[in-house]
């Protein structure tokens, strides 16, 4: 592996992340380096394919366990063919949703169970973990509000309120547990956030200057 970072956001609809990795990209570039930005589902022609069939609200007779398959699917070629030679080239790679999401969404949203959903995904990784994650934490109500205010969403979605708890609590329980997953609170101003976010990335900058792993 080169010398690149690899770094996913996460987070419930609506909690930021689009609006803070607009921010992100622009603080890595002041600081010199070569940064791509890319999502999941999607990021390659191929996974965009895939998104679209997620997302297509004619599915509804789609399957769990089809659903965590297809995101792996979209995954699997964003790794091949976007993240691992950003990594080689030693560029940062930004990813709106990566492994993360489909633990909170699939494992514990839909039920499918986060051992399930890691194994699945195991393959589809091919053994590339981001080197940071950064969870945008806001209670899901606040964030689908927060959409619907903007147009985006629709009251619609606010009656999924139940599923978007689940999720809610899935990413608490892999974010409590894992050192890699950095927690923000998302609840504040859009400057605020941010400048949490640059204080994570320059500890994380330092730490890896200094050699260290973790
Ligand atoms: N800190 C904030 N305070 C208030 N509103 C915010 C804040 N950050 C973002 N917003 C607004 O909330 C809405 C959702 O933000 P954004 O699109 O960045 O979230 P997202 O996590 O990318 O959502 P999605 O899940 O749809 O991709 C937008 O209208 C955005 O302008
Ligand atoms: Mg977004």
């Amino acid at each position: 592996m080169g010398k690149g970072y690899f770094i996913s956001i996460e987070g419930s609809d609506g909690s930021g992340k689009s609006t803070q990795i607009k921010l992100m990209k622009e603080y890595f570039a002041s600081k010199g380096f070569e940064v791509v930005e890319s999502r999941e589902p999607g990021g390659t022609r191929i996974g965009e394919k895939v998104r679209n069939i997620i997302l297509d609200n004619e599915n509804v007779e789609m399957s769990p366990v089809t659903e965590a398959l297809l995101y792996a699917a979209s995954r699997a070629q964003h790794v091949t063919e976007v993240i691992r030679p950003c990594l080689k080239q030693g560029k940062v790679i930004i990813c709106d949703r990566y492994i993360d999401s489909s633990i909170a969404y699939q494992g514990v949203g839909r039920g499918l169970g986060i051992d399930v959903v890691s194994k699945i995904n195991s393959v589809a990784i091919q053994g590339i973990m981001p080197d940071l994650t950064v969870f945008f934490d806001i209670d899901p109500e606040v964030a689908l509000n927060r959409k619907i205010e903007d147009g985006k969403a629709d009251r619609l979605e606010l009656e999924k309120l139940e599923f978007h708890k689940k999720v809610y609590k899935g990413y608490k329980q892999i974010a409590s547990t894992n050192s890699r997953i950095k927690i923000i609170d998302a609840s504040r101003s859009v400057m605020e956030i941010h400048k949490d976010v640059v204080n994570i990335i320059d500890e994380f900058l330092l730490k890896r200057s200094n050699g260290q792993s973790k």
